[in-house]
C-alpha cells in the first residue's frame, strides 16, 4: 500500500494531529506487510500561493511557456504524489475555524482542471467531475473548542472537516464511503472532556486500521 502522509500542524512535536497520524501509521505498518509512506510536511515546506502565471498555465488550451510551466511545477509534483497513493492521511489542526493556510494552499495546487477534475457545462448545474478515483483518506483533526458536529453548539463555525470533505473528490476520494475522520476537541479547556476526547480518538484508530487492512 502506498500512503501519502500530509501534515499541516505548526505545533510540530506538541501537535495532537501529528501524534494521531504517527500512531495510525505505526498501526497500519503492523497490519499490512508492504507499506510505502511518502511524507509531505506542509509546515516545513509550504506550498506556493496562486499566481497569475499559475492560472494562465492551468487554463491554457495550448502549449505553455517555460515560465508558466515553472509556475505549475509544484502542482505537477503534488498531483503525481496523489496519483501514486492508495491512501492519503491528513493531519490538520483547526485554525480560525478552518484549515491552516498551508493546507488550503495545497488543495489550491492540486485542484486542477483536466488533471484532477474535468469541467463540462453539458453536465448541467454540476459541471465538475473528479478525474482520480478509488483512493481512501484518513483525516485527523484537533480543535481548541468543541461542538462542531451536526447539531453541535458550534455547527455554524465548522469550516474545517466540511471543507476537506467538499474538496476530497479532487484527490480521488469519495467522502461518503472512503473518508475516515477522527477528531480531538476541547484542547484549550485542558479538562476531563479533552482527556476523554483524546482517548476516544486514539482508541478509534484500531477500528479504522481494521477497516482499511
Ligand atoms: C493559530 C491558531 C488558531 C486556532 N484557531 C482555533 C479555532 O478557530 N477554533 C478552535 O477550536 N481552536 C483553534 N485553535 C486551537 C487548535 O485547533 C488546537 O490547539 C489544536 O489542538 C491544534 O492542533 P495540533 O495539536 O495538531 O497542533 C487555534 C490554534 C492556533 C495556534
Amino acid at each position: 500500500m502506498k500512503i501519502l502522509n500530509v501534515q499541516a500542524s505548526a505545533g510540530m512535536d506538541r501537535s495532537l494531529t501529528r501524534k494521531l497520524s504517527t500512531h495510525f501509521l505505526e498501526c497500519i505498518k503492523k497490519c499490512i506487510s508492504h507499506v510505502v509512506i511518502k511524507e509531505l510536511d506542509l509546515v516545513k515546506d509550504p506550498p506556493p500561493l496562486m499566481t497569475p502565471e499559475w492560472i494562465a498555465g492551468a487554463f491554457s488550451q495550448t502549449a505553455i511557456s517555460e515560465e508558466l510551466q515553472l509556475a505549475l511545477a509544484r502542482s505537477d509534483e503534488y498531483i503525481k504524489q496523489i496519483e501514486a497513493a492508495d491512501l492519503i492521511v491528513i493531519g490538520t489542526p483547526m485554525y480560525n475555524y478552518g484549515m491552516p493556510a498551508a493546507l488550503k494552499a495545497w488543495f489550491d495546487q492540486v485542484a486542477r482542471i483536466n488533471k484532477t477534475f474535468s469541467f463540462d457545462l453539458s453536465r448541467g448545474d454540476f459541471p465538475i467531475e473528479p478525474i482520480l478515483s478509488n483512493k481512501k483518506m484518513v483525516l485527523f483533526t484537533s480543535s481548541g473548542e468543541f461542538g462542531f458536529e451536526t447539531g453541535g453548539v458550534r455547527e455554524e463555525y465548522a469550516h474545517l472537516v466540511p471543507h476537506i470533505k467538499s474538496c476530497a473528490h479532487y484527490l480521488g476520494v469519495n467522502a461518503q464511503k472512503d473518508l475516515y475522520h477522527l477528531g480531538i476537541e476541547y484542547q484549550e479547556f485542558k479538562d476531563k472532556r479533552h482527556e476523554q476526547s483524546k482517548s476516544e480518538a486514539f482508541a478509534g484508530i484500531d477500528r479504522i486500521v481494521r477497516l482499511i487492512c
